[in-house]
């Protein structure tokens, strides 16, 4: 079990089962139910500090879309990261957090003026403009209050990062930012420059997410530096702060190989240095944005297997109690997450199945072909690998079922990071006719 896509602290006790933070899945699974989202603590602090450790010199940020919870964004905030924001309700959720306004940065192709004035009205620490429109709206509002924001602009550098189509962000016919190759990158520092109350400090691209190599990210560091050191020659500004977005890709199964953070922030930081020496800039100061890399590996979701329907020389389909409303990703982007059997050990010869959730819908997948033990049983606790990001934060109610409980394990501790919903949850909204 240790190894793998599998949290840091994943191991197996005497009897087989699984434990996580040194807690018995089977003890979690009585006590809080299923599905059930498993943070390992030790997992997500780590990969902070390996990526603070990676990128020496950079700031690291949370890009708080893949797990924006409160005790997720409390953790993140101890271990030094910054929080970045893509909506009002994220902003709101790290200040409840108590997470320094100045150390947030929203983001947001279309930020209402409400969200903007609710960021001014906090202090965030960085806007990232996306728009033309989005700069009169900040010029205003930011006179309002008698402040100036402090901006970076959000260029779409042209880089077509090889993954799925709707993670992809930084190819020229994107919804994002300014095209550069369309010379909007270009219209847009030229609106902000006279602005009285926008103050552009930087500027932010991300090519897109689940990306493996290197590559990718060195080529947006040089197409982004290439263009700050034009803006100095025909502007006289010399831009101090570059984001380059997050994006680094994550094991979901043994067969996906992500490159480690360490060689990832050499690779990019190293591209920065020797660019900047070509070009002889000032070193900025670069900010990296990771949201799946820091989440994603420290949670599994736990299930538990209600039904098997063995189909002769067809598929054998196993039934879990959750399912694309807890996890959309396999639906989505036919996402593969690894599955294994956690409750119990077992020898038996493994046949590939294919693990379902309880919606009313055929794509509502957990994994196709799983190879699982050929006892598999009904009651039996399923773990799907890597959950951390992207579940919680895309879940709904579809069919009316409540979305899970998460938990946080260490050193043989639980504590609860979300509880699940109840019935009365779900109709706490629905406003009756009669
Ligand atoms: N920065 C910006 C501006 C982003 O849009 C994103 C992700 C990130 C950073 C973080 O990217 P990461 O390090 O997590 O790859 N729901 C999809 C992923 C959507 C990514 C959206 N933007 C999934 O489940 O694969």
């Amino acid at each position: 079990m240790p190894g793998g896509p599998w949290p840091l602290t994943a191991d197996r006790d005497a009897d087989g089962v699984l434990t996580l933070g040194g807690v018995r899945v089977t003890d979690l699974a009585r006590d809080h139910g299923t599905p059930l989202w498993v943070v390992d603590e030790h997992d997500l602090r780590e990969r902070c500090r390996r990526y603070l450790a990676g990128f020496p010199g950079a700031e690291v940020t949370y890009a708080s879309k893949a797990w924006p919870t409160v005790g997720v964004l409390q953790l993140v905030d101890e271990e030094g990261l910054w929080i970045d924001v893509a909506s009002g309700g994220e902003l709101h959720s790290a200040l409840v957090a108590g997470v320094a306004p100045e150390r947030i940065i929203l983001h947001g192709n279309n930020k209402s003026e409400v969200e903007l004035d609710q960021a001014l009205e906090a202090g965030v620490g960085r806007i990232v403009v996306d728009s033309f429109v989005e700069l009169e709206r900040l010029e205003r509002l930011a006179a309002a209050r008698d402040t100036t924001a402090a901006v970076w602009l959000r260029i779409t550098p042209g880089i077509d990062a090889h993954t799925h189509e709707y993670v992809r962000t930084g190819h020229d016919d994107a919804k994002f930012g300014f095209t550069l190759s369309l010379g909007l990158a270009d219209d847009a520092l030229a609106a902000a420059l006279p602005l009285e109350h926008v103050a552009v400090v930087g500027i932010h691209a991300h090519i897109g997410s689940q990306i493996f190599g290197t590559d990718p990210f060195i080529a947006n560091a040089e197409v982004t530096l290439d263009l700050l050191a034009r803006w100095r020659d025909e502007h006289g500004i010399v831009l101090s702060e570059l984001n380059l977005g997050g994006g680094m890709g994550i094991r979901y199964t043994h067969e996906d190989h992500p490159v480690e953070v360490a060689r990832y922030g050499k690779a990019v930081l190293e591209a920065v240095e020797e660019r900047c020496a070509a070009i002889d800039y000032p070193r900025p100061t670069v900010f990296v944005e990771p949201g799946r890399a820091i989440v994603g590996p420290s949670t599994v979701t736990l299930y538990r297997v209600g039904t098997i329907k063995p189909l002769p020389g067809l598929t054998t389909w196993v039934s879990v109690d959750g399912g694309m409303s807890d996890n959309i990703r396999p639906a989505l982007y036919d996402a593969e997450h690894e599955v294994a059997l956690a409750n119990r050990r077992s020898d038996a010869e493994p046949r590939a199945v294919t693990v379902v959730g309880k919606h009313c819908e055929s794509g509502d997948l957990v994994r196709e072909h799983a190879p699982l033990p050929g006892d598999l049983a009904i009651d039996d606790l399923l773990v799907v690998a890597a959950t951390g990001a992207y579940t919680e934060a895309m879940a709904s109610n579809y069919n009316r079922l409540p979305r899970p409980a998460a938990v946080l394990v260490r050193d043989g501790t639980v504590r609860e990071l979300i509880r699940r919903e109840t019935y009365d949850d779900l109709v706490r909204r629905d406003v009756p006719v009669r």
